[in-house]
């Protein structure tokens, strides 16, 4: 669809990005952002030109914006995260809203409440947005059921990761100008990564071309049908103008997929042996050092690592923002 964010409702008119406050139809559904295939290339376009701005406010010595004063963000974690989660607590913060973090250690989850349930309970603060982190796909789309929030998926399962995905784009748009023509291979385990999923819409979209590369039991047999090519060695690796590796997802292997990480470490880690200079390198971390990525290589001026976990900030204070400028505030009739 061609407004910025998945509406969930017909009722809401799909123009919403630039919408005045108070112009939404009383009981219109949310907007939400649980896909980058939700996305077109000018929606991400948008967002991340709002994104630079917002990156201009980060360089200032106070570092806030009064755009959300007075809305409520919660920020709903049921898995580990240090970058996305201290990322989305510094956007809603720098945007002036109010946050509750919620991490499912220490919660009422501990003590077995449902996802629906939890979701119900934070609903009655009348959030403006719950920023959901869940380990099963398609959890976010669940939430934007159950809330009259707008809902940000911030990982859900192996599906999608949405924000990570705007982020890289901000990152390479930022140092090449341009994704067009640009080769990208994503190397590592593409099976169990939302990034890989998020990221390979989010690139071929914005007319890079991309190649995932790795272990044929962990590469999807149908990924080709996201727009990518795929191949099972790191043999044309030259051609790459970027590689964005992915961490061993360990935690979502069930079975053994690699013999032995000392072999994948051969055959497919990414080190100073493997590439070229002028290439660059990305990883959304947290990095397994020495299994995917050479230490070396991390600290390499090659890598962009840092640059996108600085760029988490300013894309994450424009989705917010998009969502949620131009719906009506609590207070508005
Ligand atoms: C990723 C995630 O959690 O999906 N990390 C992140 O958000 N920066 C990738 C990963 O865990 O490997």
């Amino acid at each position: 669809m061609s407004s910025a964010i998945t509406a969930t409702s017909a009722t809401r008119p799909t123009s919403a990005a630039g919408d005045p406050p108070g112009t939404t139809p009383a009981g219109a559904s949310q907007r939400h952002l649980i896909s980058i295939d939700d996305l077109t290339r000018a929606d991400i376009e948008r967002i991340l030109d709002r994104a630079e701005s917002f990156a201009e406010v980060a360089g200032r010595e106070i570092k806030k914006v009064p755009a959300l004063r007075g809305r409520t963000i919660v920020n709903l974690f049921y898995e580990a995260s240090t970058r996305t989660s201290s990322s989305f607590e510094l956007a809603a913060k720098r945007l002036s809203a109010d946050l509750v973090n919620i991490r499912s250690a220490g919660s009422s989850v501990d003590k077995g409440e449902s996802l629906k349930d939890t979701v119900q309970t934070l609903s009655a603060y009348d959030p403006a947005a719950i920023v959901i982190r869940s380990p099963h796909a398609g959890a976010a789309q669940l939430v934007a059921g159950w809330t009259d929030a707008a809902v940000v998926n911030a990982g859900d399962g192996k599906h999608e990761h949405p924000t990570q995905a705007l982020l890289d784009v901000f990152t390479l748009r930022r140092r090449l100008g341009s994704l067009d023509g640009v080769e990208i291979w994503i190397v590592g385990d593409v099976t169990h990564s939302r990034v890989a999923r998020s990221n390979i819409l989010a690139f071929t979209r914005m007319g890079a071309r991309v190649t995932v590369a790795g272990p044929p039991t962990l590469i999807p047999r149908d990924i080709e049908a996201l727009g990518c090519a795929a191949t099972p060695t790191l043999e044309r690796l030259e051609q790459a103008d970027v590689v964005y590796v992915l961490r061993m997802q360990h935690e979502r292997m069930t079975e053994s997929f690699v013999p032995s990480l000392r072999e994948y470490v051969a055959r497919y880690q990414i080190n100073d042996r493997r590439l070229a200079p002028g290439q660059l390198v990305m990883h959304p971390g947290p990095v397994n050092r020495g299994v995917e990525l050479s230490a070396a290589t991390i600290d390499s001026p090659q890598a962009l690592i840092g640059e996108q976990v600085k760029a988490g900030v300013a894309v994450r204070m424009a989705v917010l923002y998009e969502l949620l400028v131009g719906s009506p505030s609590p207070a508005a009739p």
